[in-house]
């Protein structure tokens, strides 16, 4: 165990062996592969709290209806890429129950984790019209879904969402949209980083604008109900998800199973897409897909021709977990309920010891706790505060990669066992009375 702070010189030299120029800006798997490599070499043991992997087992009947699956034989056979009927029918009852939104069974499909109906979302967006083909992005926001809108040839927009709360955003959403050439709006909420959550009346905002001016919102759920300041854990009852589906015509809705069912291994998320949406014809598809239906374009075009579909026992997986979850037997937001309790001790933590909340509020409201929050210290850039938190043996990612332009780090609390509070209170006292 070495003494804390390493050394800055030390710290350097691991880095440029793992092939690291700057750290503080080093993309979130080189930090990794950093920390694995100072732990190996110095025995010191990280707080890690850069990666959002969960930190919860995955469902029994998750589990035992993948086992099951396989143990027929399905692993020989091809899986329907569009999503096997069952699972289509449990799919759209959980949004039914959770949202009290109807979306039709054929319009919902499992897909490649909530990456891959980003992907088909953006690209089928943007593929409607020959002189639409720009994303905007309301920010701080997953930056993969950047990396996939570049990948698709399209341009983009973004802003930050704390800077144009409420009635602002109304303003906002226009003077940016003005431009015409908008395909998409893509949001997260609540959101990565941030865990910015959107209200009643910013999604009907977000709904008006899209009606406007033709888009399609691509709401990205993948941490479904977990804004726990309000209790969603009846299936069936109020009060529901919120979601811009009451307020928008033309929608997909992408509900990563990753976070909140801890099956980020088995890359099985679920789209759904507005049956008004999913009939919707567009002759300008056909250039790309064998249909110019919307969902027929991404099924046939793009679920089909990327990867041909989920594994046939994932969908199993998901499918018991869900027959479970719909009729009350499993309650999946108590389970993940923890997260949002170990956010708001180590808050109180960092707070402590000369920390301060980067986002720290919903317009009026007090932030919710949950699975990401965000921190600086004053007078230190977010990338100067990756390198130093990392001295103290404590790893996280910098705002700046996520359309941020605030400074500040990351937290995930995933990773975080009751053993490592009073390590960090530990940690964050030294790091106070070395900074200031
Ligand atoms: C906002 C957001 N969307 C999507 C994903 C990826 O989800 P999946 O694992 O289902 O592909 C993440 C993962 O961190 C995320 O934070």
């Amino acid at each position: 165990m070495p003494n804390l702070p390493l050394e800055m010189e030390r710290l350097h030299r691991m880095a440029a062996d793992c092939g690291i120029v700057r750290i503080g800006t080093a993309g979130i798997r080189q930090l990794r592969r950093l920390v694995d490599r100072i732990e190996a070499e110095t025995g010191l043991q990280f707080i890690r709290m850069e990666m959002g992997i969960p930190g919860l087992p995955s469902p029994d009947a998750a589990v035992q209806g993948e086992i099951q699956a396989l143990q027929q034989g399905v692993g020989a056979v091809y899986p329907p890429f569009e999503g096997i009927a069952a699972l289509k029918t449990e799919i759209a009852r959980f949004i039914q129950r959770y949202t009290d939104v109807t979306i039709a069974p054929p319009n919902c499909f499992p897909t490649l984790g909530a990456m891959q109906g980003c992907y088909l979302g953006m690209a089928l967006a943007a593929r409607r019209y020959a002189d639409k083909t720009r994303i905007l992005f309301i920010d701080p926001g997953f930056p993969v879904n950047k990396l996939q809108a570049r990948s698709l040839g399209l341009t983009y927009t973004t802003f930050d969402l704390a800077d144009y709360r409420e009635n602002k955003l109304a303003s906002k959403l226009e003077s940016v949209l003005a431009a015409g050439d908008y395909a998409a709006i893509v949001y997260a909420n609540p959101s990565n980083p941030a865990w910015l959550c959107l209200s009643a009346t910013e999604l009907e905002i977000i709904g008006a604008a899209a009606h406007r001016h033709d888009l399609v919102v691509i709401e990205d759920l993948a941490y479904f109900g977990m804004d726990f300041r309000t209790d969603y854990r009846q299936p069936g009852k109020p009060p529901f998800v919120p979601t811009v589906a009451h307020h928008a015509d033309h929608y997909l809705l992408i509900i990563s199973s990753s976070k909140i069912f801890s099956l980020a291994g088995q890359r099985i998320g679920m789209l759904a897409i507005s049956d008004s949406l999913a009939r919707a014809r567009h002759a300008h598809l056909k250039r790309f897909y064998p249909s110019d239906v919307f969902s027929e374009a991404l099924a046939y075009g793009g679920l089909y021709a990327i990867g041909a579909g989920v594994s046939h026992s994932a969908q199993f997986g998901l499918l018991a977990l869900l027959q479970n979850i719909n009729r009350g037997r499993y309650d999946f937001l108590e389970t993940v309920r923890i997260y949002a309790q170990r956010a708001a001790r180590l808050k109180t933590i960092f707070r402590a010891n000369g920390f301060q909340l980067v986002y720290d509020r919903d317009g009026e409201r007090r932030l919710a706790d949950g699975f990401y929050f965000t921190v600086a210290y004053p007078g230190m850039a977010g990338s100067d505060l990756v390198t130093a938190l990392m001295r103290f043996g404590i790893s996280a990612i910098a705002l700046d990669a996520t359309g941020s332009a605030r400074q500040g780090v990351r937290a995930c609390v995933s990773q975080i066992a009751e053993s490592d509070f009073d390590i960090i209170a530990e940690r964050l006292a030294h790091f106070q009375r070395v900074f200031g």
